[in-house]
C-alpha cells in the first residue's frame, strides 16, 4: 500500500477529492492532503482531515502546528510514494509547468521524487485553450502523468471535455505505479504519418496525428521498457525516457526501422505509412496548366511485410485502419505480413482512429485469439496492447 498525497486546488470538482480520499483509505493507502487557499473555498480541511484521518496541510508556515516535519514541504515530498493533484486547475497546471513554487502544494510537487499525476477539471473551452494544452504538454514531456478529463456536463452549465475523471479512475493510477513489468524489454514503435514529397512545396500524406503511437511509447516507457519511437511528422510531445527517431517518408521510416530491428524484442507499427509515392520529385514547384493533371505514383516498401519476412525472435504487432470489412482485411494483413497480432480500428467510428483521443480496437492474434477492447483513451488502449505483446514475448522467451 502506498503513501499518497492528495493535493486539492480550487475548482468545483474539489468535492470529488473527498470521495477519492475516502476510496484510497478504503483501499488501504495512507493519505495526507494538501489544500491551496482556493481549494478551501470549495470544501473544508475538516472534511479531508476526517476522511484521511490525518492533519490537512494548508500553509508553508504550519510547522509549529505540525512539528512532525522539520521542513513541511520537504517532509511531505519525501513521505509520498505518489502525488495526485485533484482537481488540477488550469492555473495550477500552468504554475507547475513554468516552475513556480509559491505555496505548499507547488513546492511539494517540485520537491518530490514520487510520480505526480494531474486530474484536470475545468470548462471545456478552457481545457481546449492552446495555452493550457501547451502547459499539459510541457508537464507530460517532463514525465508528469495525467488522468485525462472526460466529456460530460460541466459546472458552468455547458457540456464538453473538461469533467474530471472519476475518483475510481484516478485511484487506478496507483496500479500503474506498480511493476516495471517491461523493464529490459526493447520496444520499437512507429507513429504518425509519412510525407511523400512531390515538389519543393507539396507532399502526399494522411490524417495520422501520432497520438496512438506516442501513447504506446509513453505507456511502455512508464512500464520500464527501452523505447525507440520512429515517428513521421507529428506535433505530439515526445514522452520522457523515449528515444525519438524522426523521419519523413516511408523509405526513411523503412531505413530507421531496419536499423533497430535486430536489437528489438517487440515492434508495434502504429504509423500510417503511405503505400505510394510520386514517381518523380520535381526540382521546381510544379506550375498549373489549363488541363487536368495525372500524377504517376510508385509503390513504397511495405515495412511491416519486410519485418514479418525477416522475423527472428521479435514479437510483431501491426495496425489496420479500415473503413469496411474490418475483420476480413485485418486478418488478411495478419496472415500476409506474418504478424503475431493485428490491432484493427474501424476509422469510420466516432470514437476511433485518426486524430481522436480515444480508440476502439479489436486485436486478432496469430493463434486465433480475438480481444475486443471497448472505447478507451489511447493511453488505456496502449496498455491493453502492451499487455498482449508482453505476454507473448514472455512466453516466447526461452
Ligand atoms: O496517429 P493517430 O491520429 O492516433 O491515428 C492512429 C491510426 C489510425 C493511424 C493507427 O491507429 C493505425 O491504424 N495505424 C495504421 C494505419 C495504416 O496505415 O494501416 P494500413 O492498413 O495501411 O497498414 C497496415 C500495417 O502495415 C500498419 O501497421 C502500417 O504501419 C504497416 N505498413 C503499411 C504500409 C507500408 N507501406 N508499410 C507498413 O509498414
Amino acid at each position: 500500500m502506498a503513501n499518497v498525497i492528495v493535493g486539492v486546488t480550487g475548482g468545483i470538482a474539489a468535492y470529488k477529492a473527498a470521495e477519492l480520499v475516502s476510496l484510497l483509505g478504503k483501499q488501504g493507502h495512507a493519505v495526507r492532503c494538501i489544500m491551496t487557499d482556493a481549494a478551501q473555498q470549495f470544501i473544508t480541511p475538516l472534511t479531508l482531515q476526517t476522511l484521511s484521518g490525518n492533519p490537512v496541510y494548508t500553509s508553508m508556515f504550519q510547522m509549529q502546528e505540525n512539528p512532525e516535519w522539520q521542513v513541511e514541504h520537504i517532509g511531505l515530498a519525501r513521505w509520498a510514494d505518489c502525488v495526485l493533484i485533484v482537481p488540477a486547475t488550469a492555473d495550477f497546471i500552468g504554475k507547475v509547468a513554468h516552475g513556480l513554487a509559491d505555496d505548499l502544494l507547488s513546492t511539494c510537487v517540485m520537491a518530490t521524487a514520487a510520480p505526480v499525476f494531474f486530474a484536470p477539471a475545468m470548462n471545456d473551452q478552457m481545457y481546449a485553450n492552446p495555452l493550457v494544452q501547451r502547459n499539459i504538454d510541457i508537464l507530460r514531456e517532463a514525465g508528469y502523468g495525467f488522468v485525462d478529463p472526460v466529456e460530460g456536463n460541466l459546472a458552468c452549465g455547458t457540456s464538453g471535455k473538461g469533467k474530471m475523471a472519476s475518483p475510481e479512475r484516478i485511484a487506478a493510477v496507483l496500479e500503474t505505479l506498480r511493476e516495471q513489468d517491461m523493464k529490459g524489454v526493447r520496444l520499437v514503435v512507429t507513429a504518425g504519418p509519412t510525407r511523400e514529397v512531390l515538389d519543393p512545396v507539396r507532399y502526399l500524406t494522411n490524417h495520422s496525428s501520432g497520438k496512438m503511437g506516442y501513447a504506446i511509447a509513453r505507456q511502455a516507457a512508464n512500464r520500464g521498457a527501452d523505447v525507440v519511437l520512429v515517428s513521421g511528422p507529428s506535433s505530439q510531445a515526445v514522452p520522457a525516457n523515449v528515444t525519438l527517431v524522426p523521419v519523413q517518408s516511408a523509405r526513411d521510416m523503412f531505413e530507421a526501422v531496419k536499423q533497430q530491428y535486430a536489437q528489438a524484442d517487440i515492434v508495434i507499427k502504429a504509423a500510417a505509412v503511405a503505400d505510394y509515392r510520386p514517381k518523380t520529385v520535381a526540382a521546381q514547384k510544379i506550375k498549373k496548366s489549363d488541363g487536368d493533371m495525372v500524377l504517376e505514383l510508385e509503390r513504397n516498401p511495405d515495412i511491416l511485410a519486410w519485418l514479418g519476412e525477416h522475423k527472428n525472435h521479435q514479437i510483431l504487432m501491426g495496425f489496420a485502419a479500415e473503413t469496411n470489412d474490418v475483420k476480413q482485411h485485418a486478418l488478411g494483413k495478419l496472415q500476409r505480413k506474418h504478424l503475431d497480432f493485428i490491432a484493427a480500428n474501424d476509422v469510420t467510428q466516432q470514437h476511433s482512429g485518426f486524430g481522436k483521443d480515444t480508440n476502439q480496437i479489436t486485436v486478432y492474434g496469430a493463434d486465433g485469439s480475438v480481444h475486443e477492447l471497448p472505447v478507451l483513451s489511447k493511453e488505456d488502449a496502449a496498455d491493453c496492447l502492451l499487455n498482449l505483446v508482453l505476454e507473448a514475448y514472455q512466453n516466447r522467451k526461452p
